[in-house]
């Protein structure tokens, strides 16, 4: 017997899937009957990720998008809307930031890109949806933060501080829409294998130091954040909201 597909006929956006975690997320969501606006300023990488998804039976269209552009947003919310209904659900997990930057050495361009693409791009996704969610009755939101806007980090300000941002701004979301049928909730991923951790895992100095932070002693696969994303934007999640989860190998306990 076929099993339940938790997210039949929901239109979902997730905003960086041409690549990592979004990807993988975009993937699941559509396995699980979404239909999917796969959102990425990589336009060639988000046009990948919904021919793996068509690949494998399911929904997706691609749409280029900057998530630190206001009319980008808001073009992508509305395109999701008029392609497949709602949104039901949003998922901002685009970012940008530089590694090896203390407050010192960050660049004031660096700083203002990596709060606008990682920061100011949830509240841009926030803002577009949320009144069709709640003319809708409602929806769900679940935000891509991260174990560094959480405890420190090495060399990573202007990430840490966009990230601690993106976990109050779930907190505020969560607080003024509650009454409206919206849910907003966070994952914090540990550290991950993407395209974005590649340096992490050709440099075993790092790579060591890292792990040897992490209770289970190895980092994680995007599978594994995806799980957590689509627990959080599903029905099994519904009296949760305003939480952060961390999926991090026990990054934060130890
Ligand atoms: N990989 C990890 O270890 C880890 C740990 C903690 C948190 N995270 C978070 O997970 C999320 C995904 O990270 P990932 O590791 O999959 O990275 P990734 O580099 O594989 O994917 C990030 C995607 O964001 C897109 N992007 C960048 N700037 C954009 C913009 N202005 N507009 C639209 N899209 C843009 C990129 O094109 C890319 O496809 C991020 O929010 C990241 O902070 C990752």
């Amino acid at each position: 017997m076929p099993s339940r597909r938790r997210f039949e006929e929901r239109s979902v956006i997730v905003t960086g899937a041409a690549s990592g975690i979004g990807r993988e997320t975009a993937v699941r969501f559509a396995r699980e009957g979404a239909l999917v606006t796969v959102a990425d300023i990589d336009a060639e990488g988000a046009r990948r990720t919904v021919e793996a998804i068509t690949a494998d039976g399911g929904a997706a269209r691609a749409c280029r998008t900057d998530v630190s552009d206001p009319d980008a947003v808001r073009a992508m919310v509305d395109g999701a809307a008029e392609a497949y209904g709602g949104p039901h659900v949003l998922h901002n997990n685009a970012y940008w930031a530089p590694l090896g930057r203390t407050v010192a050495d960050t660049t004031l361009p660096e700083w203002d890109r990596t709060i606008d693409t990682t920061l100011k791009s949830v509240f841009l996704g926030c803002k577009y949806a949320i009144p069709r969610m709640v003319a809708a009755g409602g929806g769900v939101i679940v935000n891509t933060a991260s174990t560094a806007g959480l405890v420190a980090t090495p060399s990573f300000a202007a990430y840490m501080a966009a990230k601690g941002g993106v976990i109050a701004l779930t907190r505020s979301v969560a607080f003024d829409y509650g009454k409206d049928g919206i849910r907003c909730n966070a994952v914090a991923p540990g550290l991950i294998r993407t395209p974005a951790t590649d340096p992490v895992f050709r440099d075993r100095d790092r790579l060591d130091f890292l792990t040897d932070k992490l209770v289970l002693g190895h980092a994680g696969e995007p599978k594994d954040i995806a799980e957590a994303v689509l627990y959080l934007a599903g029905d099994e999640s519904r009296f949760m909201t305003g939480q952060t989860i961390a999926v991090d190998g026990g990054r934060l306990i130890a």
